[in-house]
């Protein structure tokens, strides 16, 4: 059974990609940075009747939480396939470039993307050990340069913080597809798109399940998928 790792799965787009991953096969270790919200999401699961799924503890900003739950993932398995990393947070309004809180700005790149470059840093020997490793870095339209230049947007501003966490995280998805582009390992971004979720107060016009969707492409590729891309139903503009 392939093995797959979701950080921030308790709720959200992550806990319906855990749950669409398990019904596809895979054993999911449904990463919750609070044990009591993932032993809900996991008992949640449970009740659908899956029960190819356990807990793993993983706040993706503080390191020593990352290298626990490593060392959880080890005492469980030897290899994994598949590493999602989807914990984000949005950050506190207003986000102006020019005026927006500083230290808000910190908070978001700690999450959005320090977290992930150390949680897969963390991972990337387990990683190694699988024949097909994959990486999904959850990011959006909103850290798309191209978009945000042509104005396409006109909400597109307050999201500084967000929006520019998102792009440094696409800058990683690049840089780490390059570093591997002469092995198996597909690594790309993805946006699930605009969801409902607390993230957004549901103000999403997707469906979790149409937002995972696309999550779950591009973490079930074949051999001949792509990598160093960014993705929703097509290829995104960096
Ligand atoms: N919703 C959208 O429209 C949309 C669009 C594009 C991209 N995205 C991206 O999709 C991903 C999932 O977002 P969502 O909409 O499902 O939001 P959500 O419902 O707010 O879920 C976010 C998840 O991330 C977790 N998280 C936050 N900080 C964390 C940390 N330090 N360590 C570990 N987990 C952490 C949260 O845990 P707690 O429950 O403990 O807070 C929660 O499980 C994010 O990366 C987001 O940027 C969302």
């Amino acid at each position: 059974m392939k093995t797959v790792l979701i950080t921030g799965a308790n709720k959200g787009i992550g806990f319906e990609t855990a749950k669409q991953m398990a019904q596809l096969g895979y054993f999911v270790y449904l990463g919750s940075r609070n044990k009591i919200k993932g032993l809900d999401a996991l008992n949640k699961l449970k009740s659908l009747g899956i029960s190819n799924v356990e807990l793993i503890e993983i706040d993706v900003t503080n390191i020593r939480s990352i290298k626990k739950a490593k060392q959880e993932l080890e005492n469980q398995t030897e290899v994994l396939d598949v590493l999602i990393n989807n914990a984000g947070i949005a950050g506190a309004m207003p986000q102006n470039i020019s005026a927006g809180n500083i230290e808000n700005l910190r908070n978001v790149f700690e999450t959005n993307f320090f977290g992930a470059v150390q949680t897969t840093q963390q991972l990337i020997d387990l990683l190694k050990k699988s024949n097909s490793p994959i990486i999904v870095n959850v990011s959006s339209e909103l850290g798309s340069l191209t978009i945000h230049n042509s104005r396409q947007n006109p909400n597109f501003e307050i999201f500084d913080a967000y929006s520019s966490s998102k792009t440094a995280l696409n800058a990683f998805t690049v840089l780490l597809a390059n570093e591997f582009k002469n092995t198996n390992f597909k690594i790309n971004s993805v946006s699930p798109g605009y969801t409902a979720t607390d993230l957004n107060q549901y103000k999403g016009t997707q469906t979790v399940e149409q937002g995972a969707k696309f999550i779950v492409k591009y973490a079930t590729l074949g051999i001949d998928g792509p990598t160093g891309g960014f993705f929703k139903e097509e290829e995104i503009p960096w």
